[in-house]
Parts: structure tokens; C-alpha cells; sequence
């Protein structure tokens, strides 16, 4: 079945950002696929979503470490609509904190940490662009962060989650160089410091958290690419 619609998927789309990137896509009339690692909680937050929003909203369960789980979910999602347009890796997790220090690693949760944050988002980008090049239009997003950026960091806290999400940036920059002219975008939004689970103590709203990845998502096709973006600006990373 082929939708006119265009048909985003986000990742970790059960709460926090992803959530409300969600809703936001949801807002401007897209199918969004809300994939969760819980598939009961994704249709769930998908059905409360698709009762309020212009667009159209599904659950999916999809783990982004768990390799069949990605391929199933893709599959499953180029069956059912004949088509991606969009992929927002939002998924995410923060397990190391300000008592981490790079020479004392925890390579436990150093790995969970790039499994997650950079495999988990590289896995998802090779499922959705051979699609994507045959039909000559995509738009990937990346959820990144201003911890990521070698400019600004003067700390020694989370190594684990800063080199990942560093990675994750180096990722967007060398697939959008691959990627040029193929209709293709590919970016990295960093939501700012945002209050969720993730980041409890923030002030910013996810409503302003999740505002440049959806305007990310939507760029038109003179839109940039292989950039990061914080409210909409460049930043140098
Ligand atoms: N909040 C901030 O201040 C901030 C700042 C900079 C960047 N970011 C980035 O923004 C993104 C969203 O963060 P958030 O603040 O909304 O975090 P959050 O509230 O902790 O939500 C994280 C989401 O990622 C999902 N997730 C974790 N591991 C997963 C996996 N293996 N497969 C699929 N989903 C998985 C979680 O699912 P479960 O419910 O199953 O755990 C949850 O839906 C993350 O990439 C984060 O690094 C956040």
C-alpha cells in the first residue's frame, strides 16, 4: 500500500522528544511511525496521538540495538506504506554522568552508550536510504547535542555520551557527503538542555526541544545538509 502522505519514522518516540516530534510531525499532516523498544507503549502513545493530530500516527516496536528488531521494523514499514521520507533518530541514553572520567572507562557503559547513541542511529540510516535514493527524496535527522562539540567542551564529564554523540555527528556529516545530490538531507539537531526523563532539572520545554529536528525533517530541497543545528542556527561542533 502507497500513501500520499509523507511517512516519517522516529525513533524512541514513546516520551520526551521523541514524543513530542511526534506530534509535531503528526501536526503538519505527515503518517508518523512512533516505534518504541516497548511495541505496547508505542501504540499506545500512537493512538492517543492520532485521535488529536491532522496527520496520521501508528505504533512500531523497534529496539535500535537489536538488529532483527530494526530489520523487522522497516520491513514492516515498506510494506505497509511503500515508502520512508523521513527517519528521526531520536533514540537515546545518557548512562554516564559528571563522576565519569575518560581515563577511568566503564566499557560496559561505553559500549551500551555508542551502541544505542551511534550504532543504534547508523543501523536505522542504512535501513531507510536505498528507499530513499530510489525515490530521490529523503530527510534524516540526527539527535545530537552541544556536548558533542570538541569547540566547546572544557569538561571531563560523560565521555561515553559526549564521544557518541560526536560520532553521531561525524556520521551525519559523511553520509551527507555521500548522499549529495541524491535528494537526500541529512542533519543533526541538538534539542538544547530540555526537560524530560533524560534531563529532569532542565527548564526548556520539549515543545522547543523538538523544534528544529522537526523543521529539520521538513527542510525543502534546497534545505542544508551534513550540518548541526541548535534553534534553527548552525552550530560549529
Ligand atoms: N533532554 C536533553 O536535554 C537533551 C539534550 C541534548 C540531546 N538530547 C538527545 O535527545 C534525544 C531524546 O532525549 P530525551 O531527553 O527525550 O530522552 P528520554 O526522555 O530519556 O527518552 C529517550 C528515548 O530513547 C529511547 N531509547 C533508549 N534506548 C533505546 C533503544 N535501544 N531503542 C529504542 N529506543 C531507545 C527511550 O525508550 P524507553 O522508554 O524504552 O527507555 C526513550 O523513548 C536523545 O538522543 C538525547 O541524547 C537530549
Amino acid at each position: 500500500m502507497s500513501t500520499a502522505r509523507r511517512v516519517a519514522v522516529v525513533t524512541g518516540g514513546n516520551r520526551g522528544i521523541g514524543l513530542e516530534i511526534c506530534r509535531q510531525l503528526a501536526g503538519l499532516d505527515y503518517h508518523v511511525v512512533l516505534t518504541a523498544r516497548d511495541a505496547d507503549r508505542a501504540d499506545e502513545q500512537a493512538r492517543s496521538l492520532d485521535a488529536s493530530c491532522p496527520g496520521e500516527v501508528s505504533g512500531l516496536g523497534l529496539d535500535v540495538v537489536d538488529g532483527p528488531s530494526v530489520d523487522a521494523a522497516f520491513r514492516h514499514v515498506r510494506k505497509q506504506h511503500g515508502r520512508i521520507d523521513v527517519l528521526v533518530n531520536n533514540a537515546g541514553i545518557a548512562v554516564d554522568g559528571p563522576e565519569h572520567r575518560p581515563s577511568s572507562p566503564d566499557f560496559t557503559r561505553i559500549r551500551r552508550t555508542l551502541e544505542t547513541n551511534l550504532l543504534g542511529a547508523w543501523r536505522c540510516c542504512a535501513e531507510v536510504v536505498p528507499s530513499m535514493r530510489a525515490r530521490g527524496y529523503g530527510r534524516i535527522v540526527n539527535l545530537s547535542s552541544t556536548m558533542a562539540s570538541l569547540e566547546l567542551t572544557r569538561s571531563p564529564s560523560s565521555p561515553a555520551y559526549r564521544i557518541s554523540k560526536t560520532g553521531l555527528n561525524m556520521l551525519t556529516r559523511t553520509l551527507a557527503v555521500e548522499l549529495d545530490g541524491t535528494g537526500i538531507l541529512v542533519n543533526a539537531a541538538s534539542p538544547g538542555y530540555t526537560r524530560t526523563d533524560m534531563s529532569p532539572d532542565a527548564e526548556r520545554p520539549v515543545e522547543a526541544g523538538a523544534d528544529t529536528p522537526v523543521w529539520l525533517a521538513t527542510l525543502p530541497g534546497t534545505g542544508p545538509t551534513g550540518q548541526v543545528f541548535l534553534d534553527r542556527r548552525a552550530l560549529t561542533w
